[in-house]
């Protein structure tokens, strides 16, 4: 194979630093063998990625066994991600930098009244969730034994305007009551508490589910090794996703919260947002629903976000399912 850059000698950059010598000379060398084609993103993100680990290996002495415990760690998640589980975006999960480029990505508005909060995608969402009539169930019949089926129900409107969103696409999903998505569960059938509801003129929609219980995130692997390392447990408050997509609207990928679940304050993956907690009412009069909940979606315009429109952006479908 050729090599990456058709420099002749002349033009090959002379590194200045001492070979014997690892300091701030020796990061600069590695930064500045980046070649000339290398992508402008791409250049900017590697330099600051080999600063920073680098410092983080010299601020801490990082010995040769301490470095390879992490290569293996990182080797383990890379065996065991499979397109039913992802082993290493869990790793990043636990570190909270799922939670951080989700803030950083969508940060919030100075507004009274903002668009609803995003939160992170998790590892479980699968596309091509079954498209349900407006009030319908995701609970597949005689799939999970529950008297908690609750009805969820409110509008998609624009944050700015207050006027409905017609045509907005919830996607929805959430763990059975053993804490298992389906695609972790042979016990369920395939698609189980996942559907696609589509808002009408008046931008409302109305569906029931389950009302969510905590359940541990996978820690039969090393996501779980790296808990037990850190001393942590690996519980998630109970939550149902979101994702709401219309056209030129910003789609907010989300989640809410029950407030009332004992992990409310201590997710093992730090996704929670005070304005994504929300209250289950009991029900009385519906024969098909013990709970209840309000909850209305604000969205934001492409233009007045300056990000991109939601046909352009999809959730990465690596580790999310079959
Ligand atoms: C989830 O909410 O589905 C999830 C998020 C992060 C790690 C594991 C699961
Ligand atoms: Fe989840």
């Amino acid at each position: 194979m050729p090599p990456p850059h058709d420099n002749d000698d002349d033009n090959i950059p002379q590194s200045s630093h001492s070979r014997d010598d690892f300091g701030q000379p020796f990061t600069d060398s590695v930064i500045n063998a980046t070649g000339p084609r290398a992508a402008p993103r791409t250049r900017a993100l590697l330099s600051s990625l080999i600063q920073h680990i680098h410092d983080f290996a010299r601020e801490n002495a990082l010995t040769v066994d301490e470095w390879m415990a992490g290569v293996d760690l990182i080797n383990q998640a890379g065996r065991m991600s499979t397109d039913r589980r992802n082993e290493t975006q869990l790793l990043c999960d636990i570190l909270g930098l799922e939670s951080l480029v989700d803030s950083i990505t969508f940060s919030s508005s100075s507004s009274s009244t903002p668009p609803t909060a995003s939160a992170i995608l998790g590892p479980f969402w699968r596309k091509d969730a079954p498209r349900l009539d407006m009030g319908a169930s995701i609970v597949q019949p005689g799939s999970v034994e529950s008297d908690e089926h609750t009805h969820v129900y409110g509008t998609v409107t624009d944050y700015a305007t207050g006027e409905a969103v017609e045509g907005a696409q919830l996607d929805v999903w959430q763990t059975a009551p053993n804490g298992l998505y389906e695609q972790q569960d042979e016990g369920q059938p395939d698609m189980n508490l996942r559907g696609r509801f589509t808002t009408g003129r008046d931008g409302r929609y109305s569906m029931y589910c389950l009302r969510p219980t905590s359940y541990p995130i996978p820690h039969d692997g090393p996501g779980g090794k790296l808990l037990r390392a850190l001393d942590r447990h690996p519980m998630r408050p109970a939550h149902i996703h979101f994702i709401v997509t219309v056209p030129a609207y910003q789609p907010i990928i989300t989640q809410i919260f029950d407030r009332r679940d004992p992990y409310i304050s201590n997710d093992a993956v730090f996704a929670v947002k005070d304005s994504l907690v929300v209250d289950f009412q009991p029900l009385e009069g519906d024969p098909n629903a013990q709970f209840e909940l309000l909850y209305n979606f604000k969205l934001a315009k492409v233009a007045d976000t300056g990000q991109q429109e939601s046909s352009e952006k999809k959730p990465t479908e690596v580790g999310s399912g079959v």
